[in-house]
């Protein structure tokens, strides 16, 4: 026993002179070395040689006499770990094998990629702020170097948007809603998905990819009707208008009333869905003497009211599918009609006509040629007995009125200037009041493409009268408070030009006075 122990390791020894050896069978390659990596010289006893085995890693090694190279550009993301097969032969019999390994070191030598180039996700309106839009799972890169961590940014393209959404976590790219969505205000807002594959930009190497998250707002059932114009509005709330007006009694009134700030007029809060709106008068209908239309909202005094009282309604806007609605009041106060006589804006008016142009020709407005000559009165106290004033011509049989038109009435056969008195005549208060009208009777026919005419050419004429005009509608305006569109008045407060329909600008009246 003793002597065998002593003896071994001059047995091996003897042996190994005998059989090929390495003295290392593990290396650590990082990867993308340029293939010829010289590993190891192998000692290979006389009489033998080396050859690379059949399980040796396909294509990786190269033996070069008693060399053994690397033959490829290592690629961890591929083969992590090769393996090569040392044969060593004596004739054709295998008397060892040995074993060498190359372990590849991963380098970060792959970019992240998103699995989207545009990812289009649909949010409903109200989505719970803190609630996960899109799962992490959805918007998570892929790279190829297993060890990388991914970094993740979001950036809005969307003006505004990034108040909206955030991702959990700097490697957490789940998208989790932040504040209240508002349909109307941002339908969409586009992100650009930004991905890393290091903490810090500047390093090398380090690898970007980006990619596009744009998100639909759809819209909910959130805003009851509102009244316009709201006197205040966030788009998420609005104060509603009430509405008010003052009648005469005594008086059966034709047509809707006409009231103040505008027409009662709603509209479904959330713009996108726009329920069409259903009006009603739930309380305060005293006898029945309202009459509200369901589907316009114009609001119609049935019979005359005989003595003054004040009227307060509550009318309600519902949408037609009746998920929700408002309510608002409108006060109708009922006066004794003063007997004030009907008031002409202008204490001038200035028409033209053409020479010989014959009997029933209206006359043109001198400052808008254009346009036929429309002479108004109002009545001071009650709007709604405009539609009551009758107007005639009391000293002139060459013109007569027809409604608020001033026309021929007999073919003009002198040029000059004629002046007519005007009256007018509230056939309800039987209130009368007088204005005259100059009508310049001109050779030339009125050229409405505004190149100066022999009846233009006073020059003042026009400008005096268009100003006049528009100083009266300025002041109408201002003692509405209300910005102006043209001459259409706007209402006070919270709605743009924008957000107004072209159907809300209609319905609100053009020149109705300021409010008793
Ligand atoms: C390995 O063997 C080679 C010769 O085959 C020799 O040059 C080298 O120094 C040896 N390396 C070690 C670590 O023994
Ligand atoms: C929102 O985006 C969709 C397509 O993504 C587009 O059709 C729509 O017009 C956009 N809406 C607005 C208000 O930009
Ligand atoms: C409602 O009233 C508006 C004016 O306020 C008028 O233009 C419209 O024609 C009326 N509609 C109906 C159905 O009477
Ligand atoms: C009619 O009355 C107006 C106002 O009093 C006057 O200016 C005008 O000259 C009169 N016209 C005629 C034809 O009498
Ligand atoms: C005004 O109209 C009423 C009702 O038609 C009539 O009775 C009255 O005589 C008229 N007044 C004038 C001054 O024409």
């Amino acid at each position: 026993m003793g002597t065998w122990a002593l003896l071994l390791p001059l047995l091996v020894a003897a042996a190994q002179a005998q059989v090929c050896s390495v003295n290392k069978t593990f290396f650590e390659v990082k990867e993308n070395t340029s293939p010829g990596l010289h590993l190891l010289d192998i000692y290979v006893p006389e009489g033998q040689q080396v050859t690379l085995g059949p399980s040796s890693t396909r294509f990786a090694f190269r033996i070069q006499g008693t060399q053994l190279f690397l033959n490829v550009t290592p690629d961890y993301e591929e083969n992590s770990r090769l393996q090569a097969v040392l044969d060593c032969k004596r004739d054709d019999t295998v008397v060892t094998q040995l074993r060498v390994f190359v372990s590849v070191l991963d380098a970060n030598d792959n970019p992240p990629r998103f699995p989207f180039v545009v990812k289009v996700q649909r949010v409903p309106e109200d989505t719970k702020v803190k609630a996960a839009v899109i799962p992490e799972t959805e918007l998570k890169a892929q790279d190829l170097d297993r060890n990388d961590i991914l970094f993740y940014t979001l950036q809005e393209v969307t003006p505004g948007a990034s108040g909206f959404f955030s991702l959990v976590g700097a490697n957490r790219p789940e998208l989790r809603l932040d504040r209240s969505l508002d349909f109307d205000r941002w339908p969409n807002m586009t992100f650009q998905l930004l991905v890393r594959d290091t903490r810090e930009e500047n390093v090398e190497p380090s690898h970007t990819a980006t990619a596009t998250l744009v998100l639909e707002v759809q819209p909910a059932d959130l805003r009851p009707p509102w009244f316009l114009p709201c006197t205040y509005s966030d788009g998420f709330v609005c104060i509603h208008a009430q509405y008010h007006r003052a009648v005469p009694t005594g008086h059966t009134l034709s047509g809707p009333l006409i009231l103040h700030p505008g027409p009662i007029y709603a509209v479904d809060g959330d713009r996108g869905i726009n329920q069409p709106i259903v009006y009603s008068i739930i309380r305060g209908n005293e006898d029945g003497l309202f009459s509200i239309d369901a589907n316009t909202g114009n609001l119609t005094v049935t019979k005359s009211i005989p003595s003054p009282k004040t009227f307060f309604l509550l009318v309600k806007a519902e949408q037609a599918d009746h998920t929700r609605y408002s309510v608002t009041q409108v006060t109708v106060e009922a006066r004794a009609a003063g007997g004030s006589p009907p008031r002409f804006p202008q204490s001038l008016y200035r028409g033209t006509v053409a020479l010989g142009s014959g009997v029933g020709v209206a006359i043109r407005d001198a400052a808008a040629p254009s346009q036929p000559l429309r002479i108004r009165a109002q009545d001071p106290e009650f709007p709604d007995l405009n539609s009551a004033i009758t107007y005639r011509i009391t000293n002139n049989s060459d013109f007569r009125m027809d409604g608020e038109a001033v026309l021929t009435g007999t073919s003009p056969v002198h040029a000059g200037v004629f002046y007519a008195e005007v009256e007018a005549n509230n056939t309800v208060t039987s209130g009368t009041a007088t204005t005259v009208v100059e009508v310049r009777v001109s050779e030339q026919e009125p050229t409405p493409t505004g190149t100066p005419t022999s009846s233009e050419t006073a020059g003042t004429t026009r400008d005096l009268s268009g100003t006049t005009h528009n100083s009266e509608a300025a002041g109408l305006l201002k003692a509405w408070g209300a910005p102006q569109c043209g001459n259409q008045p706007l209402p006070p407060i919270s709605f743009t030009q924008r957000e107004l329909s072209d159907q809300t600008l209609e319905r609100h009246h053009v020149g109705s006075p300021p409010a008793p």
